[in-house]
């Protein structure tokens, strides 16, 4: 596994898991641009394992913090002015994050703050440990979350959630992130990693191409109007009708057997 300056890279063939660990634990994995950008180049490393792969090899990816005390504390304090100019290397890895084909799992323990936050709400499931805190404190700084948060946060827990947050700067639980639905799951801390492992394997079996397109599907659906959206998923169900695996899935229901799925 290649490692980046920033971005741990790990790759299970029998899975098809892939995990990118933030490497910043001292500055409880702060963006810097450098991090940003290993981000991005972790993800094209992933997806280089479907190169020489029969279908498709990688069919989720876990996007992690290292360190005992955060997921990550948002943009770096010291370095965000200049990347907000534009000083990173384009793509952003928020939108890197959001329109990866395969799902991406925010694994979650511990801090998970402003631009943290915002990639968190990038991934398609976050997933937290008991103990972790969610906020925006961008407002103490005299801005706001630059990268989506309140957007996101409005569609998914609605706009008075999402000023309270970004409003006042505190923290929340993940308990109360959970019911105001920002977060999909939180574990007891002893579970947390069994939890993961078990809601990611069991991900990463499902059939890929049907994966692949309900992502476009629920991000269709946060941006279009139901009309629009139903014709989408129209177009999507078509395309997936004509595939290899839909043949398999039908065949092995006909046939009573589990269906063996390639991505094709
Ligand atoms: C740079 C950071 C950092 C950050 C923590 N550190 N957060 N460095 N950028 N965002 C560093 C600290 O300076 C410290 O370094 C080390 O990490 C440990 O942090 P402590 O503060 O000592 O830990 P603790 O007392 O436990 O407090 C944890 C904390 C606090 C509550 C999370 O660190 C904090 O409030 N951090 C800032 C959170 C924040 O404002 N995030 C940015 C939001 S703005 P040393 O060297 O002293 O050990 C944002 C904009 C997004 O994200 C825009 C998108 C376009």
């Amino acid at each position: 596994d290649d490692n980046l300056d920033t971005v741990l890279v790990e790759f299970d063939d029998e899975t098809g898991v892939g995990t990118l660990t933030m490497n910043r634990p001292d500055a409880l994995n702060a963006l810097s641009g450098q991090l940003r950008d290993d981000i991005v180049a972790g993800l094209q490393q992933l997806e280089a394992e479907n190169d020489d792969a029969e279908g498709i090899a990688l069919r989720a990816v876990v996007l992690e913090g290292a360190g005992e005390k955060a997921f990550c504390a948002g943009a770096d304090i010291g370095g965000f002015s200049d990347e907000s100019a534009g000083a990173t290397s384009a793509p952003s890895h928020y939108d890197f994050v959001r329109e990866f084909p395969v799902p991406v799992i925010a694994k979650i323990d511990g801090y998970c703050l402003g631009g943290g936050l915002e990639t968190a709400l990038a991934c398609d499931f976050r997933l937290a440990s008991e103990g972790s805190t969610f906020g925006f404190p961008e407002v103490n700084l005299g801005i706001l979350p630059g990268a989506g948060g309140v957007q996101y946060v409005s569609k998914l827990a609605g706009p008075s959630v999402a000023k309270e947050l970004a409003m006042f700067g505190n923290h929340i639980s993940a308990e109360r992130a959970a019911e105001e639905g920002i977060i999909n799951h939180v574990y007891d801390e002893d579970a947390f990693d069994d939890e993961v492992e078990a809601f990611v394997t069991e991900l990463a079996g499902q059939a890929p191409l049907s994966i692949q397109a309900i992502k476009k599907s629920a991000d269709m659906a946060v941006h279009s109007g139901l009309e629009e959206g139903i014709a989408y998923d129209g177009q999507l169900f078509a395309e997936l009708l004509k595939t290899e695996d839909h043949a398999e899935g039908a065949a092995a229901f006909g046939e009573d057997r589990e269906p063996e799925f390639q991505g094709k």
